[in-house]
């Protein structure tokens, strides 16, 4: 085998990029292409190949769904925290006040701490029932979430999640019930299994994508919400982006769009 760092081998990977770029039109920044190599060698090679074998496979069609959400995840960054965004989290939980059962897509969750912190503030702000739904593209991230398990947190009280040994704290049965997680890539077509949210909330995702894709993407969740409801995205995420259907809410920050009753 090539060594790690020997011409060929730079010259295969800066080809996985363009494959894993044009696949699924991300960006994966420079600063973070060496630890996504070494992660993507570590993975070929406990499969038993190495990137010119694993692109024979690519090319003759014989690389899986699986393995290509693997390499995905390899690619993205999952980094994420409870209350990464206060000021997103209590616009929620203001706009939920004024819907009796709200429905809350988070897009690109991660391992669920964002849908999870949304559910935290529900409860302690007396909001009895509500649906968080999170979806990311890792699996590997939607099994964290779905654990609900996570070293304790200051500001998640008692009435989402109970303290546990070792100094970790899981959320509730009945809040696991409320907050579901689901693998899903939000560049393909498949619906996600929650039809119409009330609000739409997606952080630190679209960063990642060129901004043709992030358009693609918002006119995606735009098009999900329910004909008044609000997406939500972190400041400076959005760029220019413009939708016929939706409002931008001025001085917002978090970015807050509404959509048109009328649609
Ligand atoms: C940096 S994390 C942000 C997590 C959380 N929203 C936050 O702000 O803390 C970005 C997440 O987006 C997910 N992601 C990237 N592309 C995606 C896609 N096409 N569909 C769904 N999730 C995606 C990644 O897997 C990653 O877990």
């Amino acid at each position: 085998m090539e060594s790690l760092d020997a011409p060929a081998e730079l010259d295969i990977f800066k080809r996985w990029l363009e494959i894993i770029e044009a696949r699924f039109s991300i960006q994966i920044d420079e600063s973070r292409q060496d630890a996504f190599r070494s992660a993507l060698l570590r993975y070929v090679e406990s499969q038993g190949m190495d990137l010119w074998s694993f692109n024979e496979r690519r090319k003759a069609g014989q690389v899986c769904g699986d393995t290509w959400s693997m390499v995905l995840h390899l690619a993205t960054n999952h980094e994420t925290r409870f209350f990464r965004s206060l000021p997103a989290t209590q616009r929620i939980v203001e706009l939920c006040k004024q819907i009796t059962a709200p429905k809350i897509l988070s897009v690109g969750c991660s391992t669920g701490e964002e849908p999870y912190s949304i559910a935290s503030a529900l409860l302690d702000a007396g909001h009895p029932t509500f649906r968080v739904h999170g979806t990311d593209v890792s699996s590997m991230c939607i099994s964290t979430a779905r654990e609900g398990l996570y070293p304790r947190h200051p500001n998640v009280g008692t009435l989402a999640a109970a303290p546990t040994r070792d100094d970790k704290m899981r959320f509730h049965l009945f809040v696991r019930e409320m907050v579901t997680f689901e693998e899903h890539n939000i560049l393909q077509d498949r619906p996600v299994q929650l039809p119409n949210p009330h609000i739409v909330i997606t952080q630190n995702m679209l960063i990642y994508y060129r901004t043709e894709t992030r358009y693609e993407i918002l006119d995606r969740l735009a098009s999900m919400l329910t004909p008044g409801g609000h997406l939500i995205t972190g400041p400076g995420e959005t760029l220019n982006w413009s939708n016929l259907s939706m409002k931008r809410i001025p001085h917002s920050n978090p970015n807050v769009f509404q959509r048109s009753v009328d649609v």
